[in-house]
């Protein structure tokens, strides 16, 4: 079983941090200045170490280049009010990137070598967690076949490898978006509720069109007539529909997003009723038109919340309240704040502590 001691530990002679704006922080720019890598080989990951982030080599033939074998995580630290680092729900995020392995063929490990690996990288950096209201530090686990070789087949080699890197607010106003009418994200069967890349890089071009369209997401769809809602842009979705707090339920199709759990748990615990069920784009519409849809925002754990400003049914643009500090999503969104910094008990057992 992998310790703290079999992590060997290279450290950079020359951080970088002392360049770093931290009232600037791009998201996806600024890498924090240590990697967790770890190898997969002869059916065991071994070789755990930290070094200094940088260029890794490997010959264009390696599987996950040309069949896709890869998957990722996207987890956050924060900087809590007595100064100390917290992740959150280490647990929950491990249990999906299994489920992520498993379903792109890939071998599965540890709960310790993915919870050392992550509190080793991040006590190493400690310094690069961001301490301004909506900032954090970004956290990537991803995994990918590393065997070299063209020959379509289950990769018998991977790489894991975490870093980080400090981020700001995600989307610094209410979103515009479209229901995606044509393309669809995931179908059932398909790898929807994977972290793979391949998802990812699957959803660039009707977003793109979308982009040219004025909006700034989409509205993914399960592709039916009925065009149930499943997920918006890169977040799960939400909607206060007459005082209810209504997602899509988890399917083949959904991520299970962290922050969406996290959501439901604490609008239960603030005595909102909550209903995880399908939700079309008709009833999003006759609801728009009733004037009962009182919310629409996206959950993720890069954007955290952000609310949706409107949304466009086949070609009618409906207007969606944006309610302010009272609202559904902001109470919720404090909520969590709260919890991750310290200011209101961990009821739940979601941070992870590192003390500085
Ligand atoms: C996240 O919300 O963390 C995501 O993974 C979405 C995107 C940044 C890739």
């Amino acid at each position: 079983m992998i310790t703290a001691a079999d992590i060997k530990i290279k450290k950079t002679t020359s951080s970088r941090i002392s360049q770093v704006d931290f009232n600037d922080l791009e998201f996806g720019k600024i890498i924090a200045d240590h990697m967790f890598l770890s190898d997969y080989k002869d059916g065991e990951w071994s070789n755990e170490h930290i070094e200094p982030f940088g260029d890794i080599s490997f010959t264009p033939t390696i599987l996950a280049l040309h069949y896709g074998q890869m998957v990722f995580e996207g987890m956050k630290a924060f900087r809590m009010k007595d100064g100390n680092v917290s992740i959150f729900r280490i647990q929950k995020h491990y249990e999906r990137f299994m489920r992520s392995l498993e379903r792109m063929c890939m071998p599965v490990m540890s709960y310790r070598l993915f919870e050392e690996g992550l509190t080793n990288l991040i006590k190493l950096d400690q310094a690069w967690v961001p301490n301004s209201e909506g900032s954090a530090l970004y956290i990537r686990p991803f995994a990918f076949a590393s065997e070299e070789r063209f020959g379509v087949k289950i990769s018998s080699e991977y790489k894991y490898i975490i870093f980080s890197g400090p981020v700001g607010p995600y989307y610094d106003k209410p979103l515009r978006v479209k229901v995606e009418d044509h393309f669809i994200r995931a179908a059932h069967g398909g790898t929807g509720s994977a972290k793979c890349a391949g998802n990812y890089g699957a959803s660039f071009y009707p977003t793109h069109l979308a982009k040219m369209q004025g909006f700034d997401q989409v509205l993914w769809t399960d592709g039916s007539p009925d065009l149930n809602i499943e997920e918006s842009g890169t977040m799960n979705v939400m909607f206060v529909i007459d005082g209810v707090l209504v997602t899509p339920p988890l399917s083949d199709s959904i991520l299970d997003g962290v922050t969406r759990d996290s959501f439901l748990t604490l609008a239960h615990e603030l005595g909102i009723h909550t209903q995880q069920r399908t939700v079309s784009a008709l009833e999003l519409e006759s609801a728009l038109e009733k004037n009962i849809l009182q919310e629409a925002f996206g959950t993720g754990t890069a954007a955290v919340a952000s609310y949706i400003q409107s949304i466009d049914i086949k070609g009618k643009d409906y207007s969606v309240p944006v309610p302010g500090e009272n609202g559904v999503m902001t109470r919720i969104k404090k909520m969590l704040t709260d919890i991750r910094s310290g200011a209101a008990p961990d009821k739940y057992n979601w941070n992870t502590i590192i003390h500085i």
